[in-house]
């Protein structure tokens, strides 16, 4: 603002009061005024152009501030909603969406489950394609992680903890139908095999724990003599949309078992 220019343009300003109203309604008054001093109307129409001037740019401030005033509404609200610890990488994806559904818990026609065969096998095998991910340093930095760099030096191996869980549930169903899958494994690795399966068995209890599901479970009688209590686990369980996840993985999947594509111990 040059204050200088205004101040010399309106030094009668400071003798006597301006009225700088309606110049319609006091058009007589306003034809003698500029009569009497004739820079009296161009002081009026000055200060209306600054003031006008002074508001306009004053509207950007104010949208900027409801903007970020909302953003920061809204984020706290999210904040509520969403589990916070997502590393970097997926926060910023929105990959990950709750929604609520009722789990199926199909027996029959269900390749996941009932006794080994090949279709199980296959389907089983399905839920561990493509799985390990590049992951960039500030999301290992976000856990105080490290990991094994790419060989290109793009980023860093890594996977969801959800798949570890389902490697570990995996393990759980060799180690029950163990006469068909660890049929040809030594005593000493039946050993190991054992400890592993204590190890799956307390991370999957350990994480059903954390994770805290508070659907309902009810209650019916069964009929019979005599009647029978069973649990009704229904659910409303809140579920991560699986294959807005899983799309997120898929598009960063690095086959780290290819030769080549860690780096190797010696180049760490
Ligand atoms: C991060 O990890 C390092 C080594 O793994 C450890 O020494 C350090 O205390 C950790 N820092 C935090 C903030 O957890
Ligand atoms: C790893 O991710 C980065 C982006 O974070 C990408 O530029 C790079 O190509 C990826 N590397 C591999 C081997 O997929
Ligand atoms: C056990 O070994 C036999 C003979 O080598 C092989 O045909 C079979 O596929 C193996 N079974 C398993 C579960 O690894």
């Amino acid at each position: 603002m040059d204050s200088e220019k205004f101040s010399q343009g309106s030094q009668p300003l400071l003798d006597e009061p301006l009225d700088c109203g309606d110049e319609i309604g006091y058009a007589e008054e306003s034809v003698w005024r500029r009569d009497a001093n004739g820079t009296r109307r161009d002081d009026c129409r000055r200060l209306k152009i600054i003031i006008l001037a002074l508001s306009v740019a004053y509207i950007p401030f104010v949208v900027i501030s409801l903007m970020l005033f909302i953003q920061h509404q809204s984020a706290q609200l999210l904040e509520n909603v969403r589990p916070s610890g997502l590393f970097p990488s997926l926060a910023s994806s929105h990959a990950i969406k709750y929604e609520q559904r009722h789990l199926p818990v199909r027996l029959h026609n269900n390749p996941f489950a009932g006794p080994p065969r090949p279709e199980l096998d296959a389907a089983w095998h399905g839920l561990f394609e493509d799985i390990r991910i590049n992951v960039t340093q500030q999301d290992l930095a976000y856990y105080n992680l490290t990991s094994i760099p790419l060989a290109d030096g793009s980023g860093y191996a890594a996977e969801l903890g959800v798949h570890h869980e389902l490697h570990c549930l995996k393990k759980i169903r060799h180690w029950i139908h163990r006469d068909y899958y660890l049929k040809n494994e030594t005593e000493e690795e039946l050993v190991e095999w054992e400890a592993h399966i204590d190890h799956c068995m307390e991370m999957m209890r350990e994480s059903i724990i954390c994770r805290g599901d508070p659907s309902l479970t009810t209650f019916k009688w069964v009929a019979g003599d005599p009647p029978r209590l069973t649990a009704v686990a229904l659910g409303h369980h809140q579920c991560v949309n699986w294959d807005s996840m899983m799309g997120w993985v898929r598009n960063r999947a690095v086959p780290i078992f290819q030769p080549g594509v860690l780096r190797l111990p010696e180049e760490i």
